[in-house]
């Protein structure tokens, strides 16, 4: 669990760097399933970072230079009748009582009381996200705002983004966080090593599926931290392939993707096997050489190492192989530059990885200067080979021999980058 103190310590953080300046971060809106009937709701992270609040309908603000209220909360009021209907809520006096602010205010207040906060603020920090009418009524704030400015010499003059600040501090998991992130990544692995012992042929993805994330519910996981991917035979060779609705048949190779979520925190392992044990000696060779891809991948994260390391890691032992097996001609120098290879590997070879599968923090700082691993980073290593029955190589390259069509390989495993390395927190499910 992480505790308020470690929220408090967050925003005390994030308000250090921001100065004069006033945050506001709305919670995340909820999505539509069908109609009137929404998705299981999920909290944005960036909120839940700062506040711990699970939710909907809050907007936190943060306003260090002001005197009284330097955290302060819009949420729903108590009340019994909806509670009823939708479910337990904090309320003003609660959110006092838990949630360490300095002041709370029903959401239905948030255009009356919000420009207090605003007024001597010299930028709003505000990331303009999914739900445009929030945008628009941040806006609008802005615009009443600076219509005073002449007068006054106070206010906003910028909307700046809060990710360049709070997205390292994301990056950079706590003690805390790490008992999350070792958590939902542990329940991940046991679940692939679970499931494994039921794939066989004849069985229909879905099935796999199911039995995958029963096995997360079980074990406490919130559920899946993304679609479970269940790939059998061809379907590997498509990255997010989601229906998961075919019948698995003997001599299969069997790609899954999958990954819990547990206290907010996400595991994302992806494991490719035979689904009757036996691997042929095509699927053999490109197994062979993404697992040496990914070894290798995983020996290059280590702290002072740029991200970039790893994936060129994979790119060559994959550029290499693929020369060998002559499924790429010509100079290797060259294909690497000019990314020829990527009708075969068309992906990144990992992510950040936290409250989001894909979490915050940017991979680079302009064109050419990649972000350098430090302990803290939790991240996915995760190249594959991807030779669709359709392939359509480039240029100059050989037609690809139909032996080879329709084998898809990834593998991917959560690695910690630690004081002297990595830790592979996925090591568990066996490769
Ligand atoms: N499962 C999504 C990913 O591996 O990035
Ligand atoms: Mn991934
Ligand atoms: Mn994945």
């Amino acid at each position: 669990m992480i505790d308020s103190r470690e929220y408090r310590d967050r925003r005390e953080k994030f308000m250090a760097k921001i100065g004069n300046g006033t945050a506001i971060f709305p919670s995340a809106p909820p999505a539509i399933m069908h109609h009137d009937v929404e998705y299981a709701y999920r909290q944005d992270s960036d909120f839940f970072y700062l506040t711990g609040f699970q939710e909907p309908e809050a907007v936190a603000v943060l306003a260090p230079h002001h005197e009284e209220h330097r955290f302060v909360l819009f949420l729903r009021p108590k009340d019994p009748k909806k509670e009823t209907w939708t479910g337990y809520r904090t309320g003003v006096e609660g959110a006092k009582e838990q949630y360490g602010v300095d002041e709370a205010y029903p959401i239905g207040e948030l255009d009356e009381k919000l420009p207090q906060y605003l007024v001597k603020a010299d930028r709003i920090y505000y990331h303009c996200g999914r739900d445009s009418s929030f945008n628009e009524k941040i806006i609008s704030h802005w615009q009443r705002l600076m219509a005073g400015y002449q007068k006054r010499g106070t206010g906003p003059i910028a909307i700046e983004d809060p990710g360049p600040i709070l997205h390292p501090m994301r990056q950079m998991k706590s003690a805390a966080e790490l008992e999350m992130v070792r958590k939902a990544t542990a329940l991940s692995a046991a679940a692939h090593n679970h499931v494994r012992s039921f794939a066989k042929p004849g069985l229909y993805e879905y099935e796999l599926a199911a039995e995958i994330e029963y096995f997360f519910r079980r074990q406490g996981a919130i559920g899946p931290a993304y679609p479970s991917i269940v790939a059998s035979g061809a379907n590997a060779c498509i990255l997010h392939y989601i229906e998961n609705s075919r019948q698995i048949q003997d001599g299969d190779l069997l790609l899954i993707d999958a990954g819990c979520c547990y206290g907010d925190y996400n595991g994302d392992i992806t494991r490719t096997f035979p689904v009757n044990g036996e691997f042929t000696k095509e699927q053999k060779i490109i197994y062979e050489l993404v697992l040496t891809a990914q070894l290798k991948a995983i020996a290059a994260v280590k702290p002072g190492n740029t991200y970039n390391q790893f994936h060129d890691a994979a790119v060559e032992v994959i550029v290499d192989g693929l020369m060998d097996l002559g499924l790429l001609v010509g100079d290797k120098e060259e294909i690497i530059k000019e990314k020829k290879y990527k009708p075969f590997f068309m992906h990144r070879s990992g992510h950040w990885l936290g409250l989001d599968v894909h979490d915050a923090g940017v991979y680079k700082h302009g064109e050419e200067v990649w972000v350098t691993l430090q302990p803290g980073h939790t991240l996915t290593v995760e190249p594959g080979i991807y030779i669709d029955p359709n392939i359509q190589v480039v240029e100059g390259q050989p037609e690809v021999p139909e032996r080879w069509r329709g084998i898809g390989v990834r593998i991917e495993d959560d690695v910690l980058v630690t004081s002297s390395g990595y830790e592979v927190l996925t090591a568990a499910v066996p490769k």
